[in-house]
């Protein structure tokens, strides 16, 4: 077959298997159609007929439990069926979270919270996305909240965020943006997004009763194991998925109390390993997508903002010897500790977050935000910053939030 003309392959599967295709060519389109029977993307269902588009970087898993055909027309790097995947266990854990919900509608008590762990690259954003799908498609509004400071699905890379989910992802784009908790500092914060959450679960009975899915990175050594071990405590998790690493299911089985139930699950076969390049791109699209757009673009403003219109904060202080805290201060009290920042050139290409805060005397570390700048020139001698911006201006707010994480606009 040539491959200057789009190329049509058609499959057809078994119950229980899966399609496997990537994307890798830039400027490549892939069509995916579903032609008979039932099928789904990562737990969202296709629709018979309809063309799903996909572009350079995606890999996809069209997965059958009844049976189907799909015609696939393009340029595919690999793209093969597999008849062994780890579903039916997937499946399990979804009925046993969704047995807790039926529990806890009747005793009006709160739903399962799950928190899905395990190194880079076995599967857990695409497990939660799973859950969290099923989860809808049964009538559920379940929360889901992604500590992946590196890979983060909600916002842009480098931030926490929770999300109300209340209808199946996309099957291109998986979730989409959506910003009602988002703290801007990673993972130190997950005490404070546990918060925001707990005040959701309780105004919401549909998403109290639902739960919360908890996606995490892959950093389980260590420094990174004591985050896990942090937020669980901090979610107050019933469940921990542990995909893929043995190693790490026993310390946790060791490290949790009784009534955490830590469960081991293997990855699937068709996950695939990203480098480190490829991961440094995922950050920079994610932040580019969330200025400029991906499939539908998006024009950002640019305007100037003036140092004195600007209050700047960064959350977190250097950790000081006990010695040396005010007395009744914790060590860890400083890592969420708000410090005042003189706006200069030290803000060239970072990304402030907008915070919903009135005044830097309100709790600014739990209040949400309602977007993201980032700074693309610092004028010293007109006193004056100039941001990228989704909105035009003027800026929401001025309690501005500095970041670590940069961003050079290229566009
Ligand atoms: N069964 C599967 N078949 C093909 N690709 C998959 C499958 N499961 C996941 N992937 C892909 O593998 C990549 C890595 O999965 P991801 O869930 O992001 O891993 P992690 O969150 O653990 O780093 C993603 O691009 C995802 O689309
Ligand atoms: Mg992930």
């Amino acid at each position: 077959m040539t491959d200057e003309k789009a190329q049509t392959q058609e499959f057809k599967l078994d119950p229980d298997c899966e399609l496997r295709f990537e994307v890798e060519s830039k400027n490549e389109k892939v069509m995916l159609e579903l032609k008979s029977g039932l099928a789904e993307v990562f737990g969202t269902e296709l629709v018979k007929g309809k063309k799903y588009e996909f572009i350079a970087g995606a890999k996809v898993a069209v997965f059958t439990w009844q049976g189907c055909t799909v015609e696939l027309v393009g340029k595919t790097d690999v793209s093969y069926v597999a008849k062994e995947t780890p579903m039916g266990l997937y499946l399990n854990c979804h009925a046993a979270m969704e047995r807790l919900r039926e529990a806890a509608e009747k005793e009006d008590t709160r739903g399962p919270i799950t928190m899905v762990v395990g190194p880079c690259d076995v599967g857990k954003s695409t497990l939660c996305r799973l859950l969290l799908n099923y989860a809808v498609r049964m009538g559920r509004r379940p929360i889901f909240v992604d500590l992946d400071v590196g890979q983060g699905h909600i916002a842009i890379p480098g931030t926490v965020g929770a999300l109300l989910v209340e209808r199946p992802s996309n099957v291109v784009d998986g979730f989409g943006v959506s910003l009602w908790a988002q703290i801007a500092t990673g993972q130190r914060c997950s005490v404070q997004s546990s918060q925001v959450c707990s005040d959701r679960l309780q105004a919401n009975k549909k998403a109290r009763v639902s739960g919360i899915v908890i996606n995490t990175c892959g950093w389980v050594k260590g420094d990174g194991y004591k985050l896990l071990t942090h937020a669980a405590q901090a979610f107050e998790v019933d469940a921990i998925l542990v995909l893929d690493q043995e190693r790490l299911y026993n310390e946790l089985v060791r490290d949790m109390p009784d009534f955490v139930k830590v469960v081991f699950l293997p990855k699937s076969g068709g996950v695939v390993e990203r480098s480190q390049a490829q991961r440094t791109e995922a950050r920079d699209q994610g932040v580019r997508e969330y200025f400029y757009g991906s499939r539908t673009p998006l024009y950002p403003h640019s305007f100037e903002v003036k140092w004195n219109e600007a209050r700047l904060y960064k959350i977190g202080a250097p950790v000081l010897p006990a010695s040396c805290m005010p007395l009744g201060m914790k060590a860890e009290d400083n890592l969420t500790k708000l410090v005042a920042v003189t706006p200069g050139p030290n803000l060239l290409h970072h990304l402030l977050s907008v915070s919903f805060a009135d005044s830097p005397e309100d709790d600014v570390v739990q209040t949400n935000v309602a977007g993201f700048v980032c700074v693309t020139n610092v004028d010293v001698d007109r006193q004056t910053f100039t941001v990228l911006s989704p909105q035009p201006r003027p800026l929401p707010n001025t309690v501005l939030l500095l970041s670590d994480i940069q961003f050079m606009d290229s566009h």
